[in-house]
């Protein structure tokens, strides 16, 4: 095996290692995948300024998000069907951000449930919820993030309707042609990952089975999902939920200053700015293109946060110098879940603590959280 040093390392191996309907999955954008790219290429335009002769010797890169003290301001983004790339992915992935002192954010549909995931932790995780028809499902998945003391609810705001992504129709991952010869055939190529799903019971979407009324297997779940993601999500629905949640809300998906100001009207706590990692409007600009006017406009009175496209140490360091307050990353921790499981995972979140602490000392800063635009060339994207 070669020597594992960047994160694209990590995306080879899991490209080998997890069946292509899963790792596609996660490696693909909307359409034709050009605000995917931009997520990431617009991070590489924005230019460092070399500081030299500042002592910089001690550094830190502790930081708060949401009023928790986090190792670094970066925690996990929530993903669907983490639990594919990998088995007990939620749990492993949970468990490397615990040991790493950041939060981790769990999926509403995810493999491990609330519950399970609770269960196999002791840190307190935060819990993304869609807004689903069934409201009163909704309720209950709220009261359930209650119980397992989640301290914060990330609401995605940004999925009303699901973006047209070709992989996965071609891969079928949506229908139940998904078991095709072609995946059969696929999967029996992948035999790490085989015996490790062979190994647990965890196959379905765990917040779902059990808890929606008339569904019981895999294939009525399936109808349901395509039936549910509510359309008619409206702010009257953020109001909503804020008086059921007394915990940190944060509103993601926020990618416009008119719906920034809208946002900050809920009471939210936070808001993402998030194009939902290019997943959904192709078309759309970089979230890191569309951070400054955001802080410009909300900044000072909520925090503003940042996903989509981070995939380095580097990245945190631009996207915190522009004005957010923490970051996500997604698919880099779940290239090194699908590489290496938990371990890839730790592997992932390691090299991008240390390119942020090198960063800044090449910039002449000792505390992240004392980073301004100052240490960027030109602040923008
Ligand atoms: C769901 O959130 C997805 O992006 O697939």
């Amino acid at each position: 095996m070669p020597v594992i040093t960047t994160i694209e390392d990590l995306r080879q191996l899991a490209r080998r290692r997890v069946p292509r309907m899963f790792y596609e999955y996660v490696d693909s954008g909307s359409w034709t995948e050009a605000t995917y790219h931009a997520n990431a290429n617009d991070f590489q335009k924005i230019k460092l300024r070399q500081r030299v002769a500042i002592n910089v010797e001690n550094r830190t890169t502790r930081s708060e998000m949401l009023g928790q003290s986090v190792s670094m301001p970066v925690a996990i983004a929530p993903a669907g069907l983490t639990g594919m790339q990998c088995a007990d992915g939620e749990i492993l992935v949970a468990r490397a951000a615990q040991e790493f002192g950041i939060p981790f954010t769990l999926s509403t549909m995810s493999i491990c449930s609330i519950e399970d995931v609770a269960a196999h932790t002791s840190a307190p995780f935060w819990f993304q919820l869609y807004m689903v028809k069934d409201r009163d499902f909704v309720r209950r998945l709220i009261e359930r993030a209650k119980v397992a003391h989640c301290p914060a609810l990330l609401l995605a705001m940004d999925l009303q309707v699901v973006g047209q992504r070709h992989r996965d129709l071609k891969n079928g991952i949506r229908s139940s042609r998904r078991f095709t010869v072609a995946n059969i055939l696929n999967i029996l190529t992948k035999p790490r990952w085989a015996f490790g799903m062979l190994g647990t019971r965890r196959h379905g979407f765990g917040n779902l089975l059990g808890h929606v009324k008339g569904v019981d297997d895999m294939n009525t779940l399936r109808h349901w999902i395509s039936r549910e993601f509510d359309p008619a999500l409206d702010w009257n629905d953020v109001a909503w939920i804020r008086r059921q949640w007394k915990g940190k809300l944060v509103l993601k998906g926020i990618m416009d200053m008119e719906d920034a100001r809208l946002a900050l009207d809920t009471g939210a706590d936070a808001l993402i700015v998030s194009n939902h990692g290019g997943r959904q409007l192709d078309g759309a600009p970089s979230s890191i293109s569309s951070l400054k006017a955001i802080v410009d406009a909300v900044g000072d009175k909520m925090e503003v946060h940042v996903d989509s496209g981070i995939r380095s140490g580097q990245d945190v360091l631009k996207a915190i110098a522009m004005g957010a307050k923490g970051t996500y990353v997604g698919r880099a921790v779940l290239y090194g879940l699908g590489a290496l499981g938990q371990a890839g995972v730790a592997m992932a979140l390691e090299m991008i603590r240390k390119e942020l602490d090198l960063t800044m000392a090449f910039c002449g800063e000792t505390a992240i959280r004392a980073v301004t635009s100052k240490v960027l060339l030109q602040a923008k994207a």
